[in-house]
């Protein structure tokens, strides 16, 4: 179009959000439809801290998007912040096992929110330890200390669950209760059977939710995230059924809705529709090829591979044969050992299970039965990924006389 100046035209075009990071994983709303039942449950164990008495440890499970993180913040928040009107020193501390991923580290965390100053590495456990009674202690509080994604941390052992559960009777004036959450019940097998049943005095279970409840939690959400009458009707509908479906997450849901109005958006579109939800999808499952293929195994990289340049060569479909022969070759090109055929095989089923490739299983009668395979990934995206493997750099070299290997070696035999 003449006369508008490009600057204008995307300008124009950007009117779809107002607030995307409203739709993020780390924005905790200061409302959660559908769990007033849990929020409750925990605040009438919390309530206690308000009356100078010690709270119940409590376990808090349920599927990941239950909304069990962003609740434990919301009550955590009212309960600091009824507890400064009152003068009543109730605090929450919050530590993700995911990212403070060692006993070491939880406690120097504690430690430093405390505000003691320790480094984190390099003291023996029971100083930091000491460091995080002595501060807790140093005047009368009670500490209510959120241990979430705690399956991650007791993989590597529960000494430090197992001191912060009896921390209590080394207090003289102050007081501390356990949060552990979890969307992983078997972590309980690695566990202490006293350090078990100490944190979980109360159990607290999160149920997925249903199409409409997501519903309920996206529509609120849009409010703050889309400008008015962004959203066609039918969008939040058939994001919530698609993330229902996929045992009822609301990060599912959410991601859903945010990427549909970034793709929304790049097209220059006025709305958002269930046309830009559809591509949504595709992309999120794309890009979660793409980071499971991120983090396979370099044998794994190598057998995709292979049948990456299948595919390049114009095959739809192969057999572990044909694979295997490629494979071969590409072990040779970098220098790796080559693995047996049965092995392949076995990481073929890996990486069908995984859904990076498809693959059936075909009787031949009397010929026994073949593998047939099919790629069914984001090709240019997966090779990238693979060729940033720094063990892997020589593929992208070998490229195109594998591809000439290929179609004459292969093509004549197979099929
Ligand atoms: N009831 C709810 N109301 C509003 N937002 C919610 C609700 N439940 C979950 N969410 C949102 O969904 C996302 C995932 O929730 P989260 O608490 O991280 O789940 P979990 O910790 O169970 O994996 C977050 O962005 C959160 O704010
Ligand atoms: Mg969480």
């Amino acid at each position: 179009m003449e006369g508008i100046n490009i600057f204008e035209n995307i300008l124009n075009s950007k009117k779809i959000f107002k607030n995307r990071d409203v739709l993020r994983h780390s924005y905790t709303p200061d409302y959660l439809p559908h769990r007033k039942e849990q929020i409750e449950a925990i605040a009438s164990v919390l309530v206690s801290a308000l009356r100078g008495e010690t709270p119940s440890n409590i376990l808090i499970y349920g599927m990941t998007g239950t909304g069990k993180t962003a609740t434990v913040r919301f009550v955590g928040n009212e309960l600091e912040k009824y507890s400064l009107r009152t003068n009543t020193r109730c605090y929450m501390h919050y530590i993700n096992c995911e990212i403070i991923d060692t006993q070491y580290r939880v406690l120097a965390t504690l430690a430093k929110n405390l505000g003691r100053n320790v480094p984190m590495t390099g003291w023996p456990t029971d100083r930091v330890y000491e460091e995080v009674r002595y501060a807790i202690d140093k005047r009368e509080q009670t500490v209510i200390i959120v241990l979430d994604e705690i399956d991650k941390l007791v993989k590597k052992g529960d000494d430090v669950l197992y001191s912060l559960s009896r921390i209590n009777s080394e207090l003289e004036r102050s007081r501390v209760s356990l949060i552990g959450i979890t969307n992983d019940l078997k972590f309980k097998s690695f566990l202490d059977p006293r350090v078990i049943s100490s944190l979980s005095e109360e159990e607290i279970l999160f149920p997925p939710y249903n199409a409409e409840q997501l519903r309920d939690i996206l529509m609120q959400r849009a409010e703050l995230a889309f400008y008015d009458n962004v959203l066609d009707p039918e969008v939040i509908p058939y994001c919530s059924a698609i993330a229902a479906h996929e045992h009822g997450d609301a990060r599912k849901a959410l991601d859903l809705l945010r990427v549909s109005g970034e793709i929304a958006e790049r097209e220059g579109a006025s709305r958002v529709t269930v046309d830009h939800v559809k591509k949504a999808v595709r992309k999120i499952e794309c890009d979660n090829v793409v980071e499971a293929v991120r983090t396979l195994p370099t044998q794994n990289k190598i057998l995709l591979f292979s049948m990456i340049l299948l595919h390049m060569a114009g095959r739809t479909k192969f057999t572990t044969g044909e694979v295997y022969t490629v494979y071969k070759s590409l072990c040779k090109k970098v220098g790796m050992d080559v693995l047996t055929q049965r092995r392949i095989s076995d990481l073929i089923s890996e990486l069908d299970m995984l859904g990076i490739i498809n693959s059936i299983i075909i009787s031949k009668g009397r010929y026994g039965r073949t593998r047939e395979i099919k790629l069914d990934v984001p090709i240019d995206s997966v090779k990238k990924v693979i060729l940033e493997d720094y063990r892997l750099q020589l593929l992208s070299k070998s490229e195109d006389t594998l591809r000439t290997h290929i179609s004459l070696d292969l093509f004549g035999t197979a099929f």
